[in-house]
């Protein structure tokens, strides 16, 4: 990993403080969350079968969003294990402390935390979870520095990142609104965070042994992005969730976005049998220990 700039750390961290914490996304996962975590169920089972869980547990889950997967693996390591569900803002996890109180989970606890400086003593953990957060820590070997020093030594970390750019996920969505925006944006910085960085091959664990995890493991696999209802209420929701591409939505004309829908659309077909859509979605599982 290269030495990160600090100027451009903080602009990173600003923008993705914005992106992550404001009103309209708070708002738009609180409109979609049920369905969401049944469309990436896939991501959570992946983290569920590789952290190695154990009756007792203690578990951080960083980047929690409205819960996922810490109130699964709360449902899990119940009565003994306890889970810390984390995440940026208050907005976030806030909802996500109200679903677990409708699920009846009681060894979960929720606190605001920058992966970047968590509010954890050292070797407090025996599994540290991710799932699709990774990708935006403006500061990632500082990020895995803090991961590193909450596990407990042989403690283990799972995180689960978007796979490569050209999916489906992507090419049927914002890959078509791309096409269409008047400016296209720069390309992402390649020392910063962006969306599916860890779609490049290794790169998630070139990143976990540099920052000194051992055993670390790979993982690129294709699960099943399962949503009960049309393509335009699926492209709906990615419209108004998908924090990153809201701006690049924003910039386009009545008329060239009702030509983007109607290609958005057409793509999405692809995936609809008449009642749900099926879509592929490769995702990459970063495993490792603390020495
Ligand atoms: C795509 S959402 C994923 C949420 C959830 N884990 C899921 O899979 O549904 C990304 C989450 O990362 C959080 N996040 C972004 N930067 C972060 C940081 N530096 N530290 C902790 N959380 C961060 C955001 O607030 C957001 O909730």
């Amino acid at each position: 990993m290269s030495a990160p700039d600090p100027s451009k750390i903080q602009k990173f961290r600003e923008h993705l403080h914005e992106e992550w914490t404001g009103h309209e996304t708070v708002a738009a996962w609180r409109k979609w969350h049920d369905r969401i975590a049944i469309f990436t169920r896939g991501a959570t089972e992946a983290i569920l079968e590789t952290a190695h869980l154990r009756p007792g547990s203690r578990v951080l889950d960083l980047a929690s969003g409205v819960g996922d997967p810490a109130l699964s693996i709360a449902a899990k390591v119940t009565p003994s294990g306890r889970v810390t569900a984390t995440d940026l803002g208050p907005g976030m996890i806030s909802l996500a402390e109200e679903l677990a109180r409708k699920k009846g989970l009681t060894n979960i606890e929720f606190r605001e935390a920058s992966a970047e400086s968590l509010p954890f003593a050292d070797e407090s953990y025996d599994a540290l979870t991710c799932r699709f957060g990774i990708m935006f820590f403006p500061d990632l070997p500082r990020a895995l520095r803090e991961c590193l020093r909450v596990l407990k030594p042989g403690g283990r970390a799972v995180f689960v990142a978007w796979g490569k750019k050209e999916q489906p996920f992507f090419t049927t969505t914002a890959g078509i609104i791309l096409k269409h925006v008047p400016v296209p944006p720069p390309p992402p910085d390649p020392d910063g965070p962006s969306i599916f960085m860890f779609g490049e091959r290794d790169r998630l664990r070139r990143s976990l042994e540099a920052a000194g995890f051992r055993n670390v493991h790979e993982e690129a696999r294709i699960v099943n992005g399962h949503w009960a209802g049309p393509p335009e209420e699926y492209w709906e929701q990615f419209s108004e969730v998908a924090a990153p591409f809201r701006p690049l939505i924003a910039q386009l004309s009545p008329e060239r976005m009702a030509q983007a829908k109607s290609e958005i659309f057409s793509g999405l077909q692809k995936f609809w049998n008449g009642k749900e859509l099926n879509m592929p979605l490769e995702i990459i599982i970063g495993t490792g220990t603390r020495p």
